[in-house]
């Protein structure tokens, strides 16, 4: 028999000591950021994940198996702690989060069936509950919870489109498929993100569904253009499946005028779906609230946690205005799954088993409270500001727009230089902040002109490290 089947007592010994291994690894990544690379790919990590490693045959102990894997995340490590890591939305997690996911995984709970996980299922329904009351969702009647959890934002928006899809074409369609249905819009403007495309491929409707509608220069939906469309493909017997408002766009977290198109949805009887997979999260924040206005309105609103709640990566939720929606979205039975009446969280959405990824958000909701969380929202949204202001300031540098969120586009321009030239500089700027350890921004394509993008996700982020990333990027055109 191989060491790895030992008698329990023993696995714990193993798993103490390789977790103490873990535990120094992490509290370094963690408590001294600035000591590990911003982003780093060992030439050699691309051979083997091209040519993986061969199936290990012998037994080894686990510390040694933890070293080696450890090896490979330094070879090949995205410093999400570090307080200058600005790429798109998630960042450094809170530990609460990250203890439930811990805890979750280790008693292997599962809130899709009551009797494989009751505490976990109870946790889900509350942290739903929270997630709503926290940005202002009506917890609405019928079956509890008015929501599901899914691995992401491209999950809920999927989810979102299919009960869209099931209201407006009837659920008689779950049986007999598209065959006969009419044709079908969605309707979303060109910021939108991309799963809400690949959510009509796969819910068989195909990306030319898509309507992308104008938006201003802010980025934020031109409601008029919306109606304009809506009722264009009206008259062509289209049948308007939902209009999908973005609450924090990826590009520039703008907030779509949501109760205007709320409005022009109501009169078109299409669903209306907010992704607000970032930006729902700043819903009731004092100094944007009013952004929101409209989002109580929504059939449904998309929120991914693991970006501006500070969960890690791989949870998303969706929020609907009642659970009687998802009890007949998602009909399931099988002759070896005895029905007993009890909540099945499987029954309410598109998975069967899964984690339990809301016990570190429960941790997090009730050790911060809501007060808590949205003082560290309300501080990412300063430091935006204050961001934005040095921008202002610096006469080599301009602001793609005012941030509304926490997301700051910038560009740097010298005097003279056309617009081919300011694009290669901000390429270089983003190359070079990274290359030299200082910043992990991302470049922006804005209507063929290149910006920087700055997500200020990080909630360790001061004053004094956004005056270095803008001191980095100055002495960067200086010298460019
Ligand atoms: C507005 C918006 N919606 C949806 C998504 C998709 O989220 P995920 O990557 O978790 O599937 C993103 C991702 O950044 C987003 O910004």
């Amino acid at each position: 028999m191989g060491s790895a089947a030992k008698p329990h007592r023993d696995e714990w010994a193993a798993f103490t000591s390789a977790m103490l291994e873990v535990q120094e690894f992490v509290r370094a990544a963690r408590q001294t950021p600035e000591k590990f690379p911003l982003f780093v790919a060992d030439d050699r990590l691309e051979a083997r994940f091209e040519r993986p490693a061969p199936l290990p045959t012998a037994a080894v102990p686990l510390d040694a198996a933890v070293s080696e894997l450890l090896g490979v995340l330094q070879a090949g490590y995205c410093n999400a702690s570090h307080p200058n890591y600005h790429a798109y939305f998630a960042a450094r997690p809170r530990l609460e989060a990250v203890l439930g996911d811990y805890l979750g995984e280790a008693l292997n709970q599962t809130p899709a069936a009551w009797r494989a996980g009751p505490g976990a299922t109870v946790i889900e329904s509350e942290v739903l509950a929270w997630i709503a009351d926290f940005i202002g969702f009506p917890r609405g009647p019928g079956r509890w919870p008015g929501g599901i959890v899914t691995g992401g934002g491209h999950l809920a928006n999927l989810a979102a489109l299919k009960l869209a899809r099931d209201r407006a074409l009837g659920e008689a369609i779950q049986a007999e498929g598209l065959r006969g249905a009419p044709e079908a819009a969605v309707y979303m403007s060109r910021e939108g993100h991309f799963s809400i495309a690949r959510a009509l491929d796969i819910l068989g409707h195909g990306r030319r569904a898509l309507r992308e509608i104008e938006v201003d220069d802010r980025g934020r939906m031109l409601p008029q253009a919306l109606a304009e469309q809506i009722a264009a493909d009206r008259r062509r017997g289209v049948v308007p499946l939902a209009v999908v408002a973005i609450a924090g766009t990826s590009g520039s977290g703008a907030v779509d005028p949501l109760e205007e198109i709320a409005a022009i949805a109501r009169e078109h009887g299409a669903w209306f779906h907010v992704d607000g997979a970032a930006g729902a999260a700043m819903a009731r924040l004092p100094g944007c609230a009013e952004r929101f206005a409209g989002l109580a309105e929504a059939d449904s609103v998309t929120l991914d946690p693991c970006k501006w709640l500070f969960a890690p990566y791989g949870i998303g939720v969706l929020l609907v205005r009642s659970g009687d929606v998802l009890l007949r979205a998602f009909p399931s039975a099988s002759h070896y799954w005895e029905e007993r009446g009890e909540p099945d969280l499987f029954a309410m959405g598109p998975y069967g088993s899964r984690q339990v990824r809301t016990l570190g958000l429960w941790l997090l909701f009730r050790s911060l409270g809501a007060d808590g969380l949205r003082e560290l929202l309300g501080e990412l949204r300063r430091l935006t500001a204050y961001l934005a202001d040095r921008v202002d300031k610096a006469a080599e540098l301009e602001l793609l727009h005012r941030p509304e969120l926490a997301v700051c586009v910038l560009r740097a321009r010298r005097p003279g230089d056309d617009e081919a030239a300011t694009n290669h500089l901000n390429a270089t700027i983003q190359r070079r902040l990274l290359e030299s350890n200082r910043a992990f921004v991302t470049t922006l394509d804005w209507r063929g002109a290149t910006y920087l993008r700055v997500g200020v996700n990080n909630y360790i982020l001061t004053e004094s490290d956004i005056d270095r990333l803008i001191d980095s990027v100055l002495a960067i055109v200086a010298e460019a």
